[in-house]
């Protein structure tokens, strides 16, 4: 990483940092809903080499988008500018100026292992490594959830994606060994031991190498129907039912918000359950949530696709605890929840089935919980 730095920068980087992807074990489209979601850090990470500069440039350099640098000003950045990769750096830095920081340019080259458009959120890893380098640089001093915030806000705000808060919030603040359990409305987390290892199980991640993109207009509608029942209801967000109040729901909304409503209701409901459940130690009763959790964003949410349907399928078929798509949906990962002892065979079973459907192979990987944003070197 320094060698390639000094190679494109002629100098040597200032430090280093990290932040990685994630996957969620439970609570999808509820950040957004101001609701619950518990996810945990892969081990692969998006790493930034960075260097601060006295003129005000800004400089992107990324190991996989093999283009030129790209270059830019601290004071010049507008959303909408940068349409490529460097939209996530450079809006990361557009985000600390518009909260009030004061700072020069920097130098930042970028290198990851985070899969692109898995749905394992390697853009909040690439915003939360930037943001990470900038308040170290710079000495901003803002906690690593403030980070986090910076990341969603470029985003929303530069990159043009009307994403929650979970992805940034699960890079820059996951603990090694531990689920995130996040409370979006109250702007807190806690962390909650999971160690499938330890209990004889293991948590596997199967990317269907369909392409996941949440800036194609289909999840911003998702979100738009779901503030929009919360509207209806005169809520703030849907975060405020529980599940005896879906009944009542049902009868005040039109046809269409209700599967909506029902999912994100059910979901922060299994968030809630789950959290419970990894206290108690009784991490194998996670697997009914998990499937349940997904047969809510197939039926009624209707963002699942055929390949994840299809790895579920199957790995509940050979024995697997659980399975859920994770993520945004329309493609990208699915987690599995087994026993040890069954995961050679339900990897083999998922791996044999897609070729049998006409499907292009899947990419298999066993996770556990891993450490969240830090600087490196
Ligand atoms: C994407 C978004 C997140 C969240 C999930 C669904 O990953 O970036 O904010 O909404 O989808 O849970």
């Amino acid at each position: 990483m320094r060698e390639v730095f000094r190679r494109i920068y002629g100098a040597s980087p200032e430090g280093i940092w990290a932040a990685p992807g994630r996957v969620n074990l439970i609570g999808e489209h509820t950040d957004y809903n101001d609701g619950f979601a518990l996810p945990i850090a892969l081990t692969q990470n998006t790493l930034v080499a960075a260097r601060k500069r006295q003129d005000g440039r800004l400089r992107l350099h990324s190991a996989q988008g093999d283009g030129p640098v790209i270059d830019l000003h601290v004071d010049r950045l507008t959303p909408g500018a940068v349409t490529t990769w460097g939209a996530y750096p450079a809006g990361v830095v557009w985000a600390l100026r518009e909260a009030g920081h004061r700072f020069g340019g920097a130098d930042l080259h970028i290198d990851s292992t985070v899969p692109t458009g898995a749905g394992l959120s390697s853009s909040a890893a690439l915003e939360c490594a930037v943001a990470f380098a900038y308040n170290d640089l710079y000495g901003l001093g803002l906690s690593p959830s403030a980070l986090a915030l910076i990341g969603q806000r470029a985003e929303n705000g530069f990159a043009g994606v009307p994403c929650g808060a979970m992805d940034q919030l699960a890079s820059a603040c996951c603990t090694a060994g531990a689920a995130l359990h996040l409370d979006i409305r109250a702007g807190t987390h806690q962390q909650v031991p999971f160690d499938p290892g330890a209990q004889g199980m293991s948590l596997l991640v199967v990317d269907t190498r369909v392409k996941h993109d949440l800036g194609d207009g289909a999840y911003a509608a998702l979100r738009a129907g779901c503030e929009r029942a919360a509207r209806l209801l005169g809520l703030t967000a849907l975060r405020d039912l529980t599940p005896a109040d879906l009944p009542r729901a049902t009868r005040a909304l039109p046809a269409h918000l209700v599967p909506l409503v029902r999912h994100v209701v059910t979901e922060n409901a299994r968030v809630t359950e789950a959290v419970s459940l990894l206290r108690a130690g009784h991490l194998a009763a996670l697997g009914p949530i998990l499937t349940d959790g997904h047969a809510s964003l197939r039926d009624d949410f209707r963002i699942s696709c055929a390949e994840s349907d299809l790895v579920v399928s199957t790995a509940l078929a050979h024995g697997a605890l659980g399975a859920r798509m994770t993520g945004g949906g329309f493609g990208g990962s699915v987690i599995v929840l087994a026993e040890e002892a069954r995961v050679e065979v339900i990897g083999a079973a998922v791996i044999a089935a897609f070729p049998a459907a006409g499907y292009q192979a899947p990419y298999l990987f066993p996770v556990s919980p891993a450490e969240g944003a830090r600087r490196i070197a």
